[in-house]
């Protein structure tokens, strides 16, 4: 039976759609079946796919569902491989109950800002609510800024894991995305395909 995972984040921008192709495509270099579903209404991640279908042979499957679909949806998607990644619009409401209780994990990506912080416990609360496991994600940081030190200490306060892994602010997620790609699928794109491999191997680590 297969894993879902989703992303989810109140805050739009925070990176759950780069986070979820990224991670669809370290599962598939990793030799897993990968399904992907995308709940948010603006498409994102089915824009990439489709740019993705023109470029290569995906390798992975793409649906969409409503809300109230998802528990169906995941239920078929699950039958049929190994992983199944979920992907959220931008708002924490009912509407994300059904995606968070199909979970057997929520990341939930922190862009380095206190906007994004602040929009964080929110869904972390719905996922305690749902007893589903979440972990945050620390997206497009700067090691030296201060700013970033001001956010991981204010994320010391908060009760979810943090995963070791962050992902850096790196014009190559964008790159990746316009090509239907992965970082991990660009050539030269060292220290970010090396990332998304440490944060797959991280999240692996946490479903098996
Ligand atoms: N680590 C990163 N480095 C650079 N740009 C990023 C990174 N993560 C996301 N982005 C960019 O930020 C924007 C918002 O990311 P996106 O994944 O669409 O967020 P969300 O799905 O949460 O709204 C996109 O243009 C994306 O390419
Ligand atoms: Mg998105």
């Amino acid at each position: 039976m297969g894993q879902v995972i989703s992303l989810a984040q109140q805050k739009g921008g925070s990176g759950k759609t780069t986070l979820a192709l990224n991670i669809a495509c370290a599962a598939i270099e990793d030799g897993m079946s990968v399904a992907l579903l995308d709940t948010d209404p603006q498409g994102s991640l089915g824009q990439w796919f489709m740019r993705r279908r023109q470029a290569m042979d995906p390798g992975m499957s793409f649906s969409t569902s409503s809300a109230w679909g998802v528990a169906y949806e995941c239920d078929k998607l699950r039958g049929q491989s190994d992983i199944v990644i979920v992907d959220t619009p931008p708002k924490v409401d009912a509407d994300l109950r059904p995606a968070l209780r199909e979970s057997s994990l929520i990341l939930v990506p922190v862009a380095s800002s206190h906007l994004d912080l602040w929009a964080t416990e929110s869904v972390l609360d719905l996922a305690a609510r749902e007893k589903r496991r979440s972990a945050i994600v620390l997206n497009r940081s700067a090691p030296r800024a201060r700013l970033m030190d001001e956010v991981v200490a204010a994320l010391g306060d908060i009760e979810a894991p943090r995963l070791v892994t962050m992902l850096g602010n790196r014009v190559v997620y964008a790159e990746a995305t316009g090509q239907g790609r992965g970082v991990v699928e660009m050539t030269r794109a060292g220290k970010a395909a090396e990332e998304v491999r440490a944060l797959w191997a991280e999240v692996r680590g946490m479903i098996d």
